[in-house]
Protein backbone atom coordinates (compact mmCIF):
# COMPACT_ATOMS: atom_id res chain seq x y z
CA UNK A 1 0.00 0.00 0.00
CA UNK A 2 1.16 3.76 -0.22
CA UNK A 3 2.33 5.54 2.59
CA UNK A 4 3.04 9.50 2.80
CA UNK A 5 6.64 9.29 4.81
CA UNK A 6 7.24 12.75 5.21
CA UNK A 7 5.70 16.71 4.65
CA UNK A 8 7.66 19.63 3.13
CA UNK A 9 6.86 22.92 4.18
CA UNK A 10 8.02 25.96 1.78
CA UNK A 11 7.39 29.47 0.51
CA UNK A 12 7.28 29.89 -2.83
CA UNK A 13 8.03 33.30 -3.31
CA UNK A 14 8.38 34.63 -7.35
CA UNK A 15 11.27 36.63 -6.93
CA UNK A 16 12.81 33.14 -5.95
CA UNK A 17 12.14 31.68 -9.47
CA UNK A 18 13.21 34.97 -11.25
CA UNK A 19 16.64 34.47 -9.23
CA UNK A 20 16.57 30.87 -10.52
CA UNK A 21 15.87 31.62 -13.87
CA UNK A 22 17.92 34.32 -14.38
CA UNK A 23 21.06 32.85 -12.27
CA UNK A 24 21.43 34.75 -9.71
CA UNK A 25 21.82 32.21 -6.60
CA UNK A 26 25.39 32.83 -6.43
CA UNK A 27 24.79 36.67 -5.41
CA UNK A 28 24.86 37.09 -1.45
CA UNK A 29 21.53 38.20 -1.52
CA UNK A 30 19.59 35.19 -3.07
CA UNK A 31 22.82 32.77 -1.71
CA UNK A 32 21.28 33.46 2.01
CA UNK A 33 18.12 32.29 1.06
CA UNK A 34 19.43 28.54 -0.93
CA UNK A 35 21.97 27.68 0.82
CA UNK A 36 19.12 27.16 3.40
CA UNK A 37 17.77 24.14 0.64
CA UNK A 38 20.75 22.77 0.17
CA UNK A 39 20.35 19.77 3.09
CA UNK A 40 17.27 19.53 2.02
CA UNK A 41 18.04 18.98 -1.51
CA UNK A 42 20.29 16.04 -0.34
CA UNK A 43 17.50 14.84 1.84
CA UNK A 44 15.12 14.40 -1.11
CA UNK A 45 17.95 12.76 -3.38
CA UNK A 46 18.35 10.17 -0.51
CA UNK A 47 14.84 9.62 0.24
CA UNK A 48 13.64 9.26 -3.45
CA UNK A 49 10.05 9.62 -3.29
CA UNK A 50 7.96 7.89 -5.70
CA UNK A 51 5.21 10.89 -6.01
CA UNK A 52 5.05 14.54 -4.63
CA UNK A 53 1.60 15.65 -3.90
CA UNK A 54 2.02 19.44 -3.86
CA UNK A 55 -0.41 21.74 -2.21
CA UNK A 56 -0.24 25.43 -3.63
CA UNK A 57 -2.15 28.02 -4.56
CA UNK A 58 -2.94 29.38 -8.49
CA UNK A 59 -2.39 33.07 -8.90
CA UNK A 60 -4.85 33.49 -11.47
CA UNK A 61 -2.21 32.04 -14.04
CA UNK A 62 -5.01 28.77 -14.35
CA UNK A 63 -8.08 30.27 -12.42
CA UNK A 64 -9.45 33.61 -13.52
CA UNK A 65 -11.88 35.29 -11.17
CA UNK A 66 -14.23 33.82 -13.33
CA UNK A 67 -13.80 30.10 -11.67
CA UNK A 68 -12.70 30.02 -8.32
CA UNK A 69 -12.16 26.00 -6.80
CA UNK A 70 -11.40 25.89 -3.32
CA UNK A 71 -9.79 22.84 -3.74
CA UNK A 72 -8.88 21.54 -7.32
CA UNK A 73 -6.98 18.87 -7.47
CA UNK A 74 -4.86 17.79 -10.82
CA UNK A 75 -5.69 14.39 -12.43
CA UNK A 76 -3.74 15.10 -15.85
CA UNK A 77 -0.72 13.10 -17.11
CA UNK A 78 1.20 16.18 -17.03
CA UNK A 79 0.86 20.16 -16.03
CA UNK A 80 3.04 22.54 -18.11
CA UNK A 81 4.50 25.52 -16.48
CA UNK A 82 2.25 28.86 -17.07
CA UNK A 83 2.95 32.44 -18.92
CA UNK A 84 2.77 34.29 -15.73
CA UNK A 85 3.84 37.68 -17.62
CA UNK A 86 7.21 36.82 -18.69
CA UNK A 87 6.81 33.41 -20.51
CA UNK A 88 6.82 29.83 -19.34
CA UNK A 89 9.43 29.17 -16.29
CA UNK A 90 11.93 27.76 -18.12
CA UNK A 91 10.96 24.40 -15.92
CA UNK A 92 9.84 20.79 -16.69
CA UNK A 93 6.75 20.14 -17.52
CA UNK A 94 5.68 18.15 -14.37
CA UNK A 95 4.63 14.83 -14.95
CA UNK A 96 1.18 13.69 -13.26
CA UNK A 97 0.42 10.26 -11.47
CA UNK A 98 -3.37 10.24 -12.81
CA UNK A 99 -4.13 6.69 -11.39
CA UNK A 100 -3.06 8.05 -7.81
CA UNK A 101 -4.77 11.32 -8.24
CA UNK A 102 -7.96 9.57 -9.77
CA UNK A 103 -8.09 7.42 -6.20
CA UNK A 104 -7.44 10.76 -3.88
CA UNK A 105 -10.30 12.26 -6.04
CA UNK A 106 -13.03 9.34 -5.61
CA UNK A 107 -11.62 8.80 -1.90
CA UNK A 108 -11.65 12.41 -0.76
CA UNK A 109 -14.87 13.09 -2.65
CA UNK A 110 -17.29 9.99 -0.93
CA UNK A 111 -14.96 10.67 2.46
CA UNK A 112 -17.28 14.42 1.91
CA UNK A 113 -14.66 17.17 0.85
CA UNK A 114 -15.79 18.53 -2.55
CA UNK A 115 -12.80 18.74 -4.77
CA UNK A 116 -12.80 19.78 -8.18
CA UNK A 117 -11.27 17.54 -10.33
CA UNK A 118 -8.72 19.27 -13.30
CA UNK A 119 -7.88 17.25 -15.98
CA UNK A 120 -6.10 20.29 -17.44
CA UNK A 121 -4.30 22.77 -16.03
CA UNK A 122 -1.03 24.69 -15.97
CA UNK A 123 1.30 25.09 -13.11
CA UNK A 124 2.31 28.45 -12.09
CA UNK A 125 5.19 29.46 -9.36
CA UNK A 126 3.47 28.67 -6.46
CA UNK A 127 4.02 25.02 -7.38
CA UNK A 128 7.45 25.50 -9.38
CA UNK A 129 9.29 27.38 -6.77
CA UNK A 130 8.93 24.58 -4.05
CA UNK A 131 10.04 21.92 -7.39
CA UNK A 132 13.18 24.15 -7.63
CA UNK A 133 14.38 24.88 -3.92
CA UNK A 134 14.01 20.99 -2.92
CA UNK A 135 15.19 19.55 -6.15
CA UNK A 136 17.29 21.88 -7.66
CA UNK A 137 17.24 23.94 -10.82
CA UNK A 138 16.75 21.75 -13.65
CA UNK A 139 16.23 22.69 -17.26
CA UNK A 140 12.93 22.61 -19.42
CA UNK A 141 14.81 19.56 -21.61
CA UNK A 142 15.34 17.80 -18.14
CA UNK A 143 12.61 16.02 -15.64
CA UNK A 144 11.26 16.43 -12.22
CA UNK A 145 12.89 12.93 -10.44
CA UNK A 146 9.03 12.08 -9.60
CA UNK A 147 5.37 12.78 -11.16
CA UNK A 148 3.42 15.15 -9.10
CA UNK A 149 -0.16 15.81 -7.96
CA UNK A 150 -1.21 19.32 -7.70
CA UNK A 151 -3.26 20.60 -5.21
CA UNK A 152 -4.71 23.81 -6.14
CA UNK A 153 -6.27 25.83 -2.77
CA UNK A 154 -7.89 29.38 -3.29
CA UNK A 155 -6.43 31.63 -0.85
CA UNK A 156 -6.61 34.53 -3.20
CA UNK A 157 -10.07 35.22 -3.03
CA UNK A 158 -12.54 35.32 0.40
CA UNK A 159 -13.38 32.92 1.42
CA UNK A 160 -10.46 31.04 1.78
CA UNK A 161 -10.99 27.43 3.40
CA UNK A 162 -10.25 27.94 7.07
CA UNK A 163 -7.39 25.78 8.52
CA UNK A 164 -9.35 23.10 10.34
CA UNK A 165 -10.79 22.46 7.27
CA UNK A 166 -7.28 22.14 5.25
CA UNK A 167 -6.34 20.24 8.47
CA UNK A 168 -8.82 17.51 8.01
CA UNK A 169 -8.35 17.48 4.02
CA UNK A 170 -4.79 16.23 4.72
CA UNK A 171 -6.23 13.04 7.24
CA UNK A 172 -8.37 12.41 4.32
CA UNK A 173 -5.74 12.45 2.04
CA UNK A 174 -3.92 10.46 3.81
CA UNK A 175 -6.90 7.73 4.13
CA UNK A 176 -6.88 7.81 0.42
CA UNK A 177 -3.25 7.39 -0.24
CA UNK A 178 -3.17 4.71 2.88
CA UNK A 179 -6.22 2.62 0.65
CA UNK A 180 -3.89 3.00 -3.03
CA UNK A 181 -2.90 -0.55 -3.60
CA UNK A 182 0.87 -0.21 -5.11
CA UNK A 183 3.86 0.27 -2.49
CA UNK A 184 4.15 4.08 -3.35
CA UNK A 185 6.14 6.15 -0.60
CA UNK A 186 4.47 9.34 -0.78
CA UNK A 187 5.34 12.94 -0.06
CA UNK A 188 3.47 15.80 0.34
CA UNK A 189 4.13 19.80 -0.09
CA UNK A 190 2.32 22.87 1.80
CA UNK A 191 3.55 25.52 0.51
CA UNK A 192 3.09 29.72 0.53
CA UNK A 193 3.66 32.52 3.13
CA UNK A 194 5.39 32.75 5.36
CA UNK A 195 4.17 36.65 6.77
CA UNK A 196 3.84 38.70 3.97
CA UNK A 197 1.55 41.55 2.31
CA UNK A 198 2.09 42.73 -0.85
CA UNK A 199 0.10 46.39 -1.59
CA UNK A 200 -1.66 48.47 0.55
CA UNK A 201 -0.24 50.84 3.40
CA UNK A 202 0.90 47.43 5.02
CA UNK A 203 3.09 46.77 2.55
CA UNK A 204 6.17 44.23 2.95
CA UNK A 205 4.76 43.30 6.70
CA UNK A 206 6.89 40.71 8.02
CA UNK A 207 5.93 39.03 11.32
CA UNK A 208 9.21 37.11 11.97
CA UNK A 209 7.81 36.26 16.02
CA UNK A 210 4.30 35.00 14.44
CA UNK A 211 6.24 32.69 11.82
CA UNK A 212 8.60 30.92 14.10
CA UNK A 213 5.91 30.45 16.59
CA UNK A 214 3.26 28.83 13.47
CA UNK A 215 6.40 26.70 12.82
CA UNK A 216 6.81 25.23 16.36
CA UNK A 217 3.44 24.78 16.61
CA UNK A 218 3.34 22.89 13.01
CA UNK A 219 6.09 20.31 14.72
CA UNK A 220 4.34 20.44 18.20
CA UNK A 221 1.37 21.29 18.34
CA UNK A 222 -0.90 21.92 14.75
CA UNK A 223 -4.56 21.28 16.26
CA UNK A 224 -3.60 24.91 17.96
CA UNK A 225 -3.23 26.52 14.29
CA UNK A 226 -6.01 24.70 13.31
CA UNK A 227 -8.35 27.26 15.20
CA UNK A 228 -6.63 30.53 14.50
CA UNK A 229 -9.39 32.47 12.25
CA UNK A 230 -8.72 34.20 9.29
CA UNK A 231 -8.90 37.71 10.98
CA UNK A 232 -5.62 36.64 12.76
CA UNK A 233 -3.72 35.62 9.98
CA UNK A 234 -4.83 39.03 8.38
CA UNK A 235 -3.44 41.43 10.96
CA UNK A 236 -0.48 38.76 12.30
CA UNK A 237 1.17 37.54 8.77
CA UNK A 238 -0.23 40.21 6.05
CA UNK A 239 -3.10 40.21 3.83
CA UNK A 240 -1.21 37.47 1.87
CA UNK A 241 0.16 35.79 5.04
CA UNK A 242 -3.50 33.14 4.23
CA UNK A 243 -1.40 31.05 2.43
CA UNK A 244 -0.19 29.61 5.43
CA UNK A 245 -3.51 27.56 6.10
CA UNK A 246 -2.19 25.51 3.18
CA UNK A 247 0.85 23.68 5.24
CA UNK A 248 -2.06 22.44 7.42
CA UNK A 249 -3.33 19.91 4.32
CA UNK A 250 0.26 18.92 4.93
CA UNK A 251 0.58 18.64 8.44
CA UNK A 252 -3.17 16.91 8.61
CA UNK A 253 -1.57 14.16 6.24
CA UNK A 254 1.34 12.97 8.65
CA UNK A 255 1.44 11.48 12.30
CA UNK A 256 0.37 13.30 15.31
CA UNK A 257 3.86 12.84 16.14
CA UNK A 258 6.37 13.82 13.87
CA UNK A 259 9.97 13.93 13.63
CA UNK A 260 10.77 17.71 12.60
CA UNK A 261 14.35 16.89 10.83
CA UNK A 262 15.02 20.25 9.41
CA UNK A 263 14.00 23.80 9.74
CA UNK A 264 15.23 27.12 8.18
CA UNK A 265 13.77 30.53 8.15
CA UNK A 266 15.67 33.56 6.51
CA UNK A 267 13.86 37.19 5.59
CA UNK A 268 13.15 38.59 3.51
CA UNK A 269 13.28 37.32 0.16
CA UNK A 270 11.82 39.98 -2.10
CA UNK A 271 9.09 41.42 0.61
CA UNK A 272 8.10 38.29 2.19
CA UNK A 273 9.54 36.11 4.64
CA UNK A 274 11.08 32.61 4.25
CA UNK A 275 10.12 29.32 5.64
CA UNK A 276 11.04 25.82 5.11
CA UNK A 277 10.48 22.89 7.40
CA UNK A 278 10.75 18.94 6.95
CA UNK A 279 8.66 16.76 8.61
CA UNK A 280 8.88 12.97 9.03
CA UNK A 281 6.40 10.49 10.18
CA UNK A 282 7.78 8.16 13.21
CA UNK A 283 9.81 5.64 11.73
CA UNK A 284 7.76 2.61 12.89
CA UNK A 285 4.82 4.40 10.22
CA UNK A 286 7.00 5.16 7.71
CA UNK A 287 7.05 1.79 6.47
CA UNK A 288 7.09 -0.61 9.67
CA UNK A 289 5.21 -3.90 9.47
CA UNK A 290 5.75 -5.80 12.41
CA UNK A 291 6.00 -9.54 11.14
CA UNK A 292 6.42 -12.43 13.63
CA UNK A 293 7.05 -9.94 16.35
CA UNK A 294 9.46 -8.58 14.65
CA UNK A 295 9.65 -5.16 13.05
CA UNK A 296 10.39 -4.94 9.35
CA UNK A 297 10.93 -2.81 6.69
CA UNK A 298 11.56 -2.70 2.89
CA UNK A 299 15.32 -2.73 2.78
CA UNK A 300 15.11 -0.25 0.06
CA UNK A 301 12.71 1.97 1.88
CA UNK A 302 14.78 1.90 5.73
CA UNK A 303 17.89 2.47 3.84
CA UNK A 304 16.61 5.38 2.04
CA UNK A 305 15.10 7.27 5.01
CA UNK A 306 18.46 6.43 6.97
CA UNK A 307 20.18 8.28 4.20
CA UNK A 308 18.52 11.14 3.99
CA UNK A 309 18.44 11.57 7.97
CA UNK A 310 21.99 11.05 7.82
CA UNK A 311 22.41 13.75 5.27
CA UNK A 312 20.34 16.42 7.43
CA UNK A 313 20.31 17.68 10.81
CA UNK A 314 18.03 19.90 12.85
CA UNK A 315 20.20 22.90 12.39
CA UNK A 316 18.87 26.38 13.17
CA UNK A 317 20.23 28.34 10.45
CA UNK A 318 22.67 31.47 11.29
CA UNK A 319 20.99 33.81 13.30
CA UNK A 320 17.74 32.99 11.13
CA UNK A 321 15.94 30.99 13.87
FE1 LIG B 1 1.50 32.64 -3.31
Amino acid sequence: MAKIIAGIGSSHVPAIGAAIDNNKMEEPYWKRVFSGFERSQQWMRDIKPDVAIVVYNDHASAFSTDLIPTFALGTATEFPPADEGWGPRPVPVAKGHPQLATHIAQSVILDEFDLTVVNKMEIDHGLTVPLNLLCGKIPPTGQWPFPIIPLAVNVVMYPPPTGHRCFMLGKAIRKAVESYPENLRVVIFGTGGLSHQISGPRAGLINSKWDKSFLDNLSKDPKKLTRIPHLEYMREAGAEGIEMVMWLIMRGALDDKVDEVYRFYTVPASNTAVGHIILENARKASGTRKVAGKSKRGSAGKSRQAAARKSIHRIASKGTR
